[in-house]
Parts: C-alpha cells; structure tokens; sequence
C-alpha cells in the first residue's frame, strides 16, 4: 500500500467531489485509451528524500477515480454525521451516511447476519490495490456511537428504525462496522444490450471471454474488467457477485466497480463454488494482472493488512491468508493450463 504521502489529506467532501470530478475526467480518458487498470506501487527510480540525511522512499499511492485513496478516506474519518438513510436493495443492513464535513460513505455496520464481514470489505480494498487494481471503493473502519445513528436517521428510514436497532451489534451503545466511499454515480452495466448481471448478460461477457473471440469495441473496456472481477472474486472467494447489484458501472459504462465484499475470503483453499465456477468460465486475462499474482508474496498480504486495523480486532486469521495464497497458486495453474493449450497471447490477450 502506498503509505508514506501525507500531503492533503485533511480534505473537506466539497474539496473531494471536485477532486473526484477531475478524477473522473482523467479516468474516462484514460479507459478511453487502455480500458486496463492503472498500474500502481510504481517505485520512482531514485528516492525522493525529505530530509537529506534520511532517505525516505515515496510509493505512488493507490488511487479510485484517478483520486489518491488516502485522500477519499480521510475525510470519513472522524467527521460527525449529519444523516443517515437506509440503502434498500440488499439483503443486509446497509447505510448510506452523510457527514459534516460534506463527505459521504456507505456503512455497512456489524450485524446478526454474520455472512456479512465488515472487515473484509477493507480487506478486499486493499487486496484490490496490492493486486494493481483501483476498482473497489476505498474502505475503513469507522465506529459510531448507537445513538448518532438513529439520531440522524432521515424521515424516509425511520421506519428501519427497530431493525437497525434489532440487528446491529452493539458493544456498551458502540457500532462498528465498515465505510466506503461513496461513488457518485453507479447504475447498470450492459454487454451486447444485456445487463451484465442478467442470465443473458452472463452468457454474452462469458462468450467473450473465451479464447479467440472477437469482442466489439463498445463492450471491450467492460469484458476486459470483468475478466478481472472474475479472477478477483476467486483469488478472495466472493461469491455474491452476480446478484443483488454487487457489480455497477460508471455512467459512461466504462469502469466496472467492485462492490459488496463482505462475503468474501474464508479458509477454502479452492474458493467459494459460486466463484469458482464465474472464474472457470473465463479463459482470457489481463496480462499484467496474471504478472502481478505471480509475484505477490505473503508477507505483501500482511503487511497490506498490519496498519490501521482498528476499530476491528483484525482483519484475516492466519488459514485465511494462507487460502488465499492457495487460491491464488490455483488460479495460476488454471491460466497456465490455458496458455499450455492455446498459446500465451491468446490467454493473456488484454493489457
Ligand atoms: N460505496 C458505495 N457507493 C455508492 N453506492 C453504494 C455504495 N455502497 C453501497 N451502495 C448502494 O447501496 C446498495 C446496498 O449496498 P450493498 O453493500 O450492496 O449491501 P447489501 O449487502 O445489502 O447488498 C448498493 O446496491 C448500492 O446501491
Ligand atoms: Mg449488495
């Protein structure tokens, strides 16, 4: 993780969405131009030093929407809330929190249904960002006290009111859970006209991704990133992609956002079934995505997880790390049966 820039990082919301807009603008052209993601942990050639007798080297930090995520992050740190409403559409308690500071985030709180983590949406983002990507929302953990949350409540959630109440955990009248950044804009993504969560949706972005097909360029920046959700949600074992909303794009239709992580990872050195079976489904990569997971190494895996783990206890117990390092290794040998049959540039046909 790109953690030593420290400058402007007490941003108000306003400062943000102009910063995100900007962002956005830099995004659009860029998937205009290479659809594939930005590569990041660039380390410059020669260290940048603050002080000449202490060296101190500067990684490029991560980046959402062309915007550092540290910059995204800082302003849901500790800025009260001003309201709160509930996001209807899922299956679990999910809220949608505005702060004074103008920043906004979704929170996704602690809650009876223990399918869903909250931790492991951190951990997702920052598996995202170790892996070279910048598609799942910046995320931390953010407690709050019971009462600022219903306190806050908007009239038109009020009556979620006794189920926020029956189904966040609380310790001592504290909540904790998970805030994401909230994206400005997400609706539906379409491939060949189908929305890509439809059963016609899969079976179009499917046959795209097998080997040798032509893709037509107004699907290309989507099917390429969804060859990476694909490998993603297998190498963190998520196996609620593919209903319940979990996969949007932007309003140009060309970024594909990684939502909803908080089912994800488990000891299961051969992933969630679900996952499993969307990722053997696909038979071409990114090939700088595949370099990457080569490369990667267990104690990067720990080392993204070791800062600033609170509120939470931590983040993966030791077999989960170790699953998915499995998952990884299996994913490896699935793509390199591929490039065995059909050739390294049939399999790793995008950038
Ligand atoms: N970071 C975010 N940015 C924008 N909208 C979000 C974000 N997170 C959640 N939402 C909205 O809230 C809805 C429910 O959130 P989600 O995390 O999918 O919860 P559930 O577990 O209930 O499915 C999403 O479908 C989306 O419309
Ligand atoms: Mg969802």
């Amino acid at each position: 993780m790109g953690g030593t820039v420290a400058s402007g990082l007490v941003v108000g919301g306003l400062w943000a969405s102009e910063v995100v807009r900007e962002g956005l603008a830099q995004e659009a052209q860029a998937a205009t131009e290479l659809p594939s993601p930005a590569p990041v942990r660039v380390r410059p050639a020669t260290p940048i030093t603050k002080h000449t007798e202490l060296e101190v080297p500067v990684e490029t930090p991560t980046m959402f929407l062309g915007v550092a995520d540290d910059v995204l992050l800082a302003p849901l740190r500790d800025s009260p809330i001003t309201e709160v409403k509930f996001n209807k559409g899922g299956s679990s308690i999910s809220l949608r929190i505005d702060f004074e500071n103008g920043a906004r985030a979704a929170f996704k709180p602690r809650q009876t249904n223990w399918q869903s983590v909250p931790r492991r949406e951190v951990v997702a983002f920052r598996i995202n960002r170790l892996l070279g990507l910048s598609s799942v929302p910046p995320a931390i953990g953010r407690r709050f006290q019971l009462s600022e949350i219903l306190g806050a409540l908007h009239p038109d959630s009020r009556f979620f009111r006794p189920r926020l109440k029956a189904e966040m955990i609380q310790k001592d009248g504290w909540v904790t859970g998970e805030l994401s950044w909230w994206i400005p804009v997400i609706q539906r993504g379409r491939v060949d006209g189908f929305e890509i969560d439809s059963m016609e949706g899969i079976v179009s972005w499917k046959r795209y991704l097998a080997v040798g097909a032509k893709i037509p360029d107004r699907d290309l920046a989507l099917i390429q990133q969804i060859s990476n959700m694909v490998l993603f949600d297998f190498i963190i074992s998520n196996p609620d992609r593919w209903s319940g909303g979990n996969a949007r794009v932007s309003e140009d239709q060309r970024v594909l956002y990684f939502m909803d992580n908080t089912l994800s990872f488990g000891d299961r050195p051969d992933g969630h079934p679900k996952a499993r079976t969307y990722f053997e489904r696909c038979q071409t990569f990114s090939r700088s995505l595949v370099a990457r997971l080569r490369t990667l190494e267990e104690s990067e895996v720990r080392q993204a997880l070791e800062r600033d783990v609170e509120p939470f206890d931590f983040f993966l117990r030791d077999p989960e790390i170790k699953a998915l390092l499995s998952r990884r290794d299996r994913a490896l040998a699935y793509i390199d049966s591929l490039i065995r049959q059909h050739g390294e540039d049939a399999v790793l046909a995008f950038p």
